[in-house]
């Protein structure tokens, strides 16, 4: 046996909101459409902050929250596909701006969507072998740079924030099983990168992406209890990546899941990729509807394509 547990969680949004309303100025649509089809009223945006500052701000938060010195830990990794900088890292930021010891081992890892799920499983490997066994895994994203404001099917769904976790290895954890995949395809959701003249851009074919995601987030659940040997009872929380309230809502049906055992924040948040999922745990510990001893499942999808789910615990 050897595994992780959630010490401590944080997250930060930039205060700037943009609304639907906000919306119906730019392009030809409607707060109905939008909360109709999508379950989001506003999205955080950043004006002045940096990609950089809002991974302090969640980072900061998790290790007090966690009461964990930066000195204690002995990685930091960041899931995340919109940095500041392709180099440095947004890890090696975090680094310098938490002042974590010179020898932690940062670096970034884009999962998209399913980034924080790939960064948990990578922290709990990585911390096996590491002389600190304290971790922090941050997700974070600035979607708003790279909306493409022409096309009305995908500026209206993403938004900013940054969700950090301070994880813990031990010999007498539990693993958390992570269940990570993904079907290379390059053509119906992503951002352009180095292979495009222009500057980069979301694109998405949201019709086949939203089939995609009913089918991957029901076959997640299914094979990640039988891998830990359990069942949908044996969950005290449900976390899904926040990407559409009918995507959830469809699982929730299928499971029967109450309502106490799931919480949705796309209303506030809009579809925020990698940061979403911490940033709905740490939203949960803060109220106190998850702490010591919860078992959390937690299941992502996204560009990629790639899915993911865990089955973690809170320490
Ligand atoms: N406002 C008003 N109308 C809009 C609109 C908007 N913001 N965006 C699209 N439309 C229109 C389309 O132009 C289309 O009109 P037409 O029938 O006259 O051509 C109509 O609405 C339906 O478009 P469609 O793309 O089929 O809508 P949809 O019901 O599939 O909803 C999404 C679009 C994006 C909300 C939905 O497909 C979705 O959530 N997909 C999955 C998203 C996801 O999970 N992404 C992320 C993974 S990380």
């Amino acid at each position: 046996m050897s595994g992780i547990k959630i010490c401590g969680m944080g997250h930060y949004a930039p205060p700037k909101l943009m609304t639907n309303e906000d919306l119906t100025k730019i392009v030809d649509t409607s707060d109905e459409w939008i909360t109709t089809r999508t379950g989001i009223k506003t999205r955080h945006h950043c004006v002045e902050e940096t990609h950089a500052d809002m991974c302090r701000e969640a980072a900061r938060m998790a290790l007090k929250n966690a009461g964990v010195a930066p000195e204690e830990i002995g990685a930091c990794i960041v899931a995340t596909l919109t940095p500041d900088y392709l180099a440095p890292s947004a890890a090696c930021l975090v680094q310098r701006d938490v002042g974590l010891p010179n020898d932690t081992v940062c670096f970034d890892l884009n999962g998209a969507c399913s980034g924080f799920l790939f960064a948990m499983h990578t922290m709990e490997c990585l911390l096996a072998a590491s002389p600190r066994k304290y971790g922090l895994v941050i997700g974070a994203e600035m979607l708003s740079r790279f909306i493409n404001w022409q096309d009305r099917g995908t500026c209206v769904l993403f938004g900013d924030a940054a969700g950090a976790a301070v994880v813990e290895w031990s010999e007498e954890y539990e693993s958390i099983h992570a269940l990570l995949g993904c079907h290379g395809d390059s053509d119906m959701l992503g951002v352009t990168g180095a292979g495009h003249a222009d500057p980069p851009q979301i694109f998405m074919h949201g019709q086949p992406v939203f089939k995609f995601a009913v089918t991957a987030v029901p076959w997640c659940i299914d094979q990640v209890l039988a891998r830990n040997g359990r069942t949908v009872d044996d969950v005290d929380f449900f976390v899904f990546h926040q990407a559409n309230a009918r995507i959830i809502d469809l699982a929730v049906r299928k499971y029967r899941i109450p309502e106490e055992k799931y919480y949705k924040n796309i209303e506030r948040y809009g579809n925020t990729s990698a940061a979403s999922i911490p940033t709905v745990l740490s939203e949960l510990a803060q109220q106190g509807r998850v702490g010591s001893g919860s078992r959390v499942l937690l299941v992502g999808f996204g560009g990629g394509l790639t899915w993911g789910a865990a089955l973690v615990e809170f320490k």
